[in-house]
C-alpha cells in the first residue's frame, strides 16, 4: 500500500528550493504518492513542472488559507487549510496505506519513511531541532509510553510537532469527523484528538522506541530580495520572487 506524503507549501522565494531538496528525498523512496497542497489560488506553474519533472506519483491541489485568518494579526494557522485538503483527497481516494505531513522546509532520514510505513492506527517520533530543548518526542521507558518530552506542553494533550507522527489511511476513515483545526499552536493536538477514540497509550512508538531522531524541523534563512528582478539586465523563467 502506498505512503501519502502531504506537504503544504506556499509562494515565497525559497518556495522551489524547499520542494526540490524534498522531491530529491521522495525520489528515493519506494511506492510514494506526493500531494502537494499550495496556500494559493491558482497553480504556481514551476512547481507544477517540478512535480512532473520527478517522475513520482502525485496530486497538485490548491487550498488558500481563508481570508479570516490571513488578515488576522499575530500567529497564523499555516498549512491547515493546505492539510485539511489533503486529508479530503486521502478520505475520496484512498483505501490503505499510509499518511503522513511533510512540511516543505524540513530534512527527512530516509529510514523515517520505511519506519511509518507500517503504521496500524498513529505512529510517533522525534522530531529535532525544535525549541530550545532541541527535540519533541513521546517519552519510552521499559519499551512502553511515559509521558511527552516537549518544549512548549501549554496544557496540550498531545504536545508533539507536526512532523511527529503518522497516521494509517483506514484508521483515518474510521473518523469520518477528523480534521486540523485552524488554531495557531495547537494544529497537531487538535488533529491528533480529532482521532478519537484514541490515547497516548496506543501511539506506536518508532525510532528505536524514540531514541533516534530522524526528522529534523529545519528552517531555511530569509533572504528576501530587495529589488524587484531587473528584466532588462537579466531574464529568467525560472525565479519566484513573487508573493501571492
Ligand atoms: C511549525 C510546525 O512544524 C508546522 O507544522 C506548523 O504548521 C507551524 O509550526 C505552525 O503551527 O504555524 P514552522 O516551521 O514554524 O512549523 O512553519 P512553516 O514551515 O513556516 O509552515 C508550515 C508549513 O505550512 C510549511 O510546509 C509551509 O510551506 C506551509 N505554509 C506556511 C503555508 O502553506 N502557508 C503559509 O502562509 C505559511
Ligand atoms: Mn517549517
Amino acid at each position: 500500500p502506498p505512503l501519502y506524503v502531504i506537504t503544504p507549501t506556499y509562494r515565497r522565494p525559497e518556495q522551489l528550493a524547499e520542494l526540490t531538496r524534498l522531491s530529491h528525498t521522495l525520489m528515493l523512496v519506494k511506492n510514494v504518492f506526493w500531494i502537494v497542497v499550495e496556500d494559493a489560488t491558482n497553480k504556481n506553474h514551476l512547481v507544477a513542472e517540478l512535480l512532473k519533472k520527478t517522475g513520482l506519483k502525485h496530486e497538485h491541489l490548491l487550498a488558500p488559507m481563508p481570508e479570516l485568518y490571513r488578515k488576522k494579526k499575530g500567529p497564523k494557522p499555516r498549512g491547515v487549510s493546505n492539510r485539511n485538503r489533503g486529508l479530503q483527497w486521502i478520505r475520496q481516494n484512498a483505501k490503505t496505506g499510509v499518511f503522513y505531513f511533510a512540511d516543505d522546509d524540513n530534512t527527512y532520514d530516509l529510514q523515517l519513511f520505511t519506519e511509518i510505513r507500517y503504521t496500524k492506527r498513529v505512529s510517533m517520533f522525534p522530531v529535532g531541532l525544535i525549541t530550545k530543548l532541541g527535540v519533541s518526542s513521546p517519552i519510552v521507558r521499559n519499551g512502553r509510553f511515559s509521558g511527552f518530552y516537549d518544549g512548549w506542553v501549554a496544557g496540550r494533550k498531545f504536545p508533539v510537532d507536526m512532523a511527529g507522527f503518522a497516521v494509517a489511511v483506514e484508521f483515518l476513515l474510521q473518523r469520518p469527523k477528523a480534521l486540523m483545526p485552524f488554531r495557531p499552536g495547537f494544529e497537531e493536538d487538535g488533529f491528533l484528538k480529532s482521532l478519537e477514540p484514541f490515547e497516548p497509550q496506543d501511539i506506536e512508538l518508532l525510532a528505536s522506541n524514540c531514541t533516534k531522531i530522524l526528522v529534523w524541523h529545519t528552517q531555511t534563512k530569509k533572504n528576501e530580495p530587495s529589488q524587484p528582478l531587473d528584466l532588462a539586465k537579466y531574464n529568467s523563467t525560472n525565479l519566484v520572487m513573487l508573493k501571492q
